[in-house]
């Protein structure tokens, strides 16, 4: 399983230097919390922040869209490095034509569903998907704890995307992931997990992210 740290939970007042110890930690890649005070009360960061980390790091730059209005930040998200965009089914009425549009911008299309969201509902956009963000908590602040029919729910979608589909989509979740809960996360089959206050709330980056992939 991949280890995705949520910069949400890190200091950015040493923002670059925190990338670069999850980086030197063993992370996979990284996970942006881009809130918009509006899809969700808290405010986060924009693409003007996500540029000062462009091509200064190897990983990833998933960026998780909790926002109302997506269509109209995608091409300057892509502009401040992002590799990746998350964008959730409950954020508006159009979702293919916002998936196809960060394909087209040349970014990893990802859909995002509510812990009280069916998945069922994303049948008709399988083809448009590169990965599925199954929130394991409701979005809006880290440290929140993990809610078990969450990751019920995660499991069967597992199952239930390789019954539709013979494309390989990235399964990840996000919310409350922890020491003690990441061993059932990786049995159900998760490809990648996000972990914010697991990775920046420990002493040692290396020693939280190893424990979450269950290594030695
Ligand atoms: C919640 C965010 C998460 C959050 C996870 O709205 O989408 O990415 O940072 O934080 P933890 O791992 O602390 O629950
Ligand atoms: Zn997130």
């Amino acid at each position: 399983m991949k280890i995705y740290p949520s910069l949400l939970s890190s200091d950015f007042g040493r923002l670059l230097e925190e990338v670069r110890a999850v980086e030197a930690a063993g992370a996979d890649g990284l996970h942006v919390d881009v809130m918009d005070g509006a899809f969700v009360p808290n405010l986060t960061l924009g693409p003007v922040v996500l540029k000062g980390l462009k091509g200064r790091t190897k990983l990833p730059l998933d960026c998780h869209l909790m926002v109302q209005r997506p269509d109209d930040l995608l091409e300057a998200f892509r502009d401040a490095g992002a590799t990746g965009i998350t964008v959730h089914v409950e954020s508006g009425p159009h979702l293919q034509r916002t998936l196809a549009r960060i394909r087209e911008l040349g970014c990893r299309p990802g859909v995002s569903i509510n812990p009280a969201t069916p998945f069922e509902s994303l049948e008709w956009v399988l083809d448009d998907v590169d990965l599925i963000l199954s929130m394991t908590v409701n979005p809006g602040f880290g440290g929140q704890k993990l809610i078990p029919a969450a990751l019920r729910k995660t499991e069967k979608m597992i199952s239930w995307i390789k019954s539709k589909t013979d494309r390989k989509i990235e399964v990840q979740i996000d919310g409350g992931l922890n020491a003690q809960n990441s061993t059932s996360v990786r049995n159900i089959g998760v490809d990648i997990a996000v972990a914010g206050t697991a990775v920046f709330g420990a002493k040692d980056y290396t020693t939280a992210i190893r424990e979450l992939k269950g290594l030695p």
